[in-house]
């Protein structure tokens, strides 16, 4: 027997959820609600650990929303899903737990998937992760049914099973979506040369599979791995979401442990599985912390996407507080002159109180914008052209602790850094990103922060740069300077989620 296994109930990655212990988890719960760093307005855990976003869909009057859960720590142990539910995709309410391990199919982890109303219930589709003694990885494809009154039936046979001729076991994060009259699933997966695949298979009437082959958008390699794919389709333009682990470097530009990607496409060949024209491999975030995005085609004819605040393997501050990471906003996904647009969805608006406006000329000796700008805020600022000077937000008395952004719409720069920004961590990634804005252009920031979250929007959303921080009380102010020449505008509001 593996020594993993032997220490199953000593071990808190390899809690099982059958032992639940409702003491543990109540003094767990207690200890996060009193930590500091907790989120106002986005979707955390309870307790312990989140990851992906996972069966993002609109059901029964409601948006439905579950993520990777694993409640008993912050540690990546025995997976499920936690289920939220909104009316506007912004409040969310916590449903429970109602996904977990519980046969042989999904013994060592439920994975991620998606989710598709079929008739009166929503499918689910998602991996069930097995391990042997040895800790071998076996990987199935499951199907489980919600009803109308929240009441969740798994299937008793795997949908698909891996077909380890052509892949490792390494297979998983099913996407289904609508596909003309017939249902398609696009499977992250790796093949058996260890190369990162995304598997196409098709279903009549969603639980007879067929396999279609790889779907491609270059010959180029994709990783060793490719986890969460997801496609999505924009006026018939189709997005291929991905994070491709090992990606050559060469091939995108990243700083992070493991990408999140896209690429956009003038159509998508269901005959030869392609996706046409394709643009070149892109970042989906330009930050520090964004993984698994989850992305789907609305009944309200919105592409919506959501992504996983965190990244593996990296050692988070909140861990000692028992746990960890959270989701983005939900944001809309469109095209304008050939680029994709990332945005929250305009309902986020409806969090905004106090709006505050600013006016005024930039100061080389820089000026307080707000001393108290609390922890929970919407910053949007419009930036002039042809200057370079320097946001501070979570800034102390003194500016000795502040997340920087530089902006310089001269050469056509911007730079986030959050080397002194808090409590340092993954500091190996690099602690500044460095993006391209448009030179000789103003410039239009808008800044989502929520305690110790910050998702900046560029231009509208052509460019995001998404990153944790964890800062210190008295982190409250907002400074800002530039040469003393060109004059700013903006907009300051507080959000809150009650
Ligand atoms: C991505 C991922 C998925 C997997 C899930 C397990 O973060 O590794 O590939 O299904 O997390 O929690």
């Amino acid at each position: 027997m593996s020594k993993l296994i032997e220490n199953w109930t000593t071990d808190l990655r390899y809690k099982k959820y059958n032992a639940w212990d409702s003491t543990y988890l109540s003094a767990l719960t207690e200890k996060v609600n009193a930590a500091p760093w907790r989120l106002q307005y986005h979707i955390q855990p309870t307790s312990g650990l989140l990851n992906d976003p996972n069966g993002f869909s609109y059901f029964n009057g409601k948006w439905h929303l579950f993520y990777q859960a694993y409640p008993f720590g912050p540690v990546h142990g025995l997976k499920s899903w936690a289920h939220m539910t909104s009316t506007d995709l912004v409040h969310w309410e916590y449903e429970g737990i109602p996904l977990v391990p519980s046969n042989e199919y999904d013994s060592h982890g439920v994975y991620s998937g998606s989710a598709l109303p079929i008739e009166d219930k929503l499918f689910l589709m998602y991996t069930g992760n097995v391990r042997d003694a040895d800790w071998n990885r076996s990987a199935f494809q499951l199907g489980a049914w919600l009803d109308q009154e929240g009441q969740l039936t798994k299937m008793t046979k795997p949908l698909i099973e891996t077909d380890t001729t052509q892949y490792t076991h390494d297979f998983r994060d099913p996407q289904i979506f609508n596909y003309g009259n017939t249902y398609l699933a696009i499977i992250g997966a790796q093949d058996t040369n260890k190369q990162g695949r995304v598997a196409v298979y098709q279903s009549e009437n969603s639980h007879d599979w067929h396999y279609l082959g790889n779907l491609t958008y270059t010959d180029l390699p994709m990783g060793y791995m490719v986890e969460c794919p997801n496609l999505v389709f924009i006026d018939e333009q189709p997005v291929l979401l991905f994070c491709p682990q090992g990606m050559d470097h060469s091939l995108l530009d990243y700083q992070t442990i493991y990408p999140n990607a896209y690429v956009l496409g003038s159509r998508f060949n269901k005959e030869t599985l392609t996706i046409e024209n394709p643009t070149t491999l892109q970042n989906l975030d330009e930050g520090f912390d964004v993984y698994a995005t989850q992305a789907f085609n609305a009944p309200d004819g919105r592409a919506l996407s959501v992504s996983w605040i965190g990244l593996p393997e990296i050692e988070y501050p909140t861990f000692s507080d028992g746990w960890a990471h959270c989701l983005s906003l939900v944001k809309e996904l469109s095209i304008k002159d050939g680029h994709l647009y990332q945005f929250p969805v305009v309902e986020t608006q409806t969090l905004r109180q106090n709006e505050i406006s600013f006016k005024g000329q930039l100061l080389s000796s820089g000026q307080q914008l707000l001393e108290n700008a609390s922890f929970s805020y919407e910053l949007e600022l419009e930036l002039p052209k042809d200057e370079r000077g320097e946001l501070k937000l979570f800034a102390d008395e003194d500016a000795a602790r502040y997340l920087s952004l530089s902006f310089d719409t001269i050469s056509g720069k911007l730079t986030v850094d959050r080397t002194l920004a808090g409590v340092p961590f993954a500091e190996e990634f690099g602690n500044t990103r460095s993006i391209t804005i448009p030179r000789h252009e103003a410039l239009k920031l808008s800044i989502f922060v929520d305690h110790s979250v910050c998702e900046i929007f560029i231009n509208n959303g052509l460019k995001v740069i998404t990153l944790r921080l964890f800062p210190a009380a008295n982190q409250t102010q907002l400074w800002l300077s530039g040469s003393g020449k060109g004059s700013y505008q903006g907009k300051f509001w507080e959000l809150l989620s009650q």
